[in-house]
């Protein structure tokens, strides 16, 4: 049941991937009207993810092809709700922005999503759509990683004169000019941890010091895991976000930087060789399967799974439909940078963005495209 199906065609065009690699298509899919607690977007803007080019060139939970790809941010208008469920105080004509993933129905290459509205944050006045898009997944992405895999506190809201028990700890934010590094700056900065150290190539360092960054390190210099563990000195770093996990590029390096006790959250998938023109990319999930007998003993690798942040009811509830929204409005976090990715079509754009994402031609910003024809 909803209130305003009437005005939602039944079919729409999709965006798809018909095969491993193969060129973008176009797909006929249902406008699906909402189930009790779910409302409809119109969605206006997408910001693409790794993860886009992580299914579409790896095969990663890539269920069966063809697949409607899009597993990124969106920013759109709410054109239907359902009559009854926790809609979260949302309603028809709201701006709003989502992570949404899993079923087809919430792909965000399509011009209607529907998605729980627990998964949805209103956009604050003053922040336009196409910035908003770049919020929702990477900020989600923080909140998970550093509650459940560094195992850090995040309460919301702040108790009035809390501060954490490792304030003053190192925490070491390798990739921290990626859309996820950045957002972990801000996040903790505001909740007062003070000892933030990011690795970014060095025409980053100015925004992401900006952004909560208290030294920066330039990964493209030679000797740079030295450098950092002279920073470091004996009280080491006991807490480490691979932002990129890439087992060349940001693996081996932290290999020669953690040590007993450590705690390296990974984001999944870790790379084994990235996607290129020429090459499939290679995955691998497993971190005990990642350079064996190169970490000191005792140091405690976590994969990051941010599908799972569900289990966690209160970020269920709360993060998506109040927090994001709060963090937005009181400009404690900012939305990425964003280039736009222009083209005739929805499938020129979408081709556009995907060929991108296999250059890596995003640094310090999201790749962010218009998804309602014009
Ligand atoms: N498993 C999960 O729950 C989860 C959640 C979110 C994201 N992820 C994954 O996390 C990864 C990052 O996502 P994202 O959206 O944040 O990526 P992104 O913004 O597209 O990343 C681009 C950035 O990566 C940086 N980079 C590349 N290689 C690097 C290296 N060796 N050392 C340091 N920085 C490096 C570049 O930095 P410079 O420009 O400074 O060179 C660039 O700014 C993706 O693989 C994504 O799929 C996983």
């Amino acid at each position: 049941m909803s209130t305003t199906t009437a005005q939602l065609p039944s079919t729409q065009s999709a965006v798809a991937a018909p095969a491993r690699r193969a060129r973008l298509t176009l797909t006929t899919v249902p406008v699906h009207t909402p189930a009790p607690g779910e409302v409809v977007i119109r969605v206006e803007w997408c910001a693409s993810s790794p993860l886009d080019l992580h299914k579409a060139d790896g095969g990663l939970v890539v269920p069966s092809w063809p697949f409607v790809v899009g597993t990124g941010g969106v920013a759109g208008t709410v054109v239907s709700t359902a009559s009854e469920g926790d809609l979260k105080g949302l309603g028809v004509g709201d701006s709003v922005i989502s992570f949404a993933w899993g079923s087809e129905k919430m792909a965000n290459t399509q011009q209607y999503l529907t998605v729980p509205a627990y998964l949805v944050s209103r956009i604050p006045e003053g922040i336009s759509k196409p910035a908003a898009s770049t919020v929702s997944v990477n900020l989600v992405t923080v909140f998970h990683t550093v509650t459940k895999d560094l195992g850090l506190g995040l309460p919301w809201p702040i108790p009035s004169g809390w501060t954490p028990k490792v304030a003053d700890a190192a925490i070491l934010i390798w990739g921290a000019s990626s859309s996820v590094g950045m957002y972990v700056l801000q996040v903790l900065r505001h909740w007062g941890y003070r000892n933030l150290i990011a690795v970014s190539s060095g025409r980053h360092h100015d925004s992401l010091k900006d952004l909560g960054a208290t030294a920066c390190f330039d990964y493209t210099k030679p000797g740079v895991e030295a450098a950092i563990v002279k920073h470091l000195g004996a009280a080491g770093v006991p807490y480490i976000i691979d932002c990129i996990g890439s087992v060349e590029g940001t693996l081996r390096p932290l290999s020669k930087i953690a040590h007993d006790g450590t705690r390296v959250a990974i984001m999944l998938p870790m790379i084994i060789r990235d996607a290129t023109e020429e090459e499939e990319p290679l995955y691998e999930s497993d971190t005990a399967n990642v350079l064996p007998g190169e970490w000191a003993d005792g140091v405690v690798l976590r994969g990051v799974r941010t599908h799972f942040y569900l289990e966690n009811e209160f970020f269920k509830e709360r993060l998506q439909s109040e927090i994001v929204p709060a963090l937005l409005a009181q400009g404690i976090v900012k939305p990425n940078n964003y280039r736009l990715v222009e083209g005739v079509s929805l499938l020129e754009r979408a081709q556009k963005a995907l060929d991108m994402l296999r250059q890596r031609a995003a640094s310090g910003e999201r790749l962010v495209w218009g998804v309602a024809e014009e």
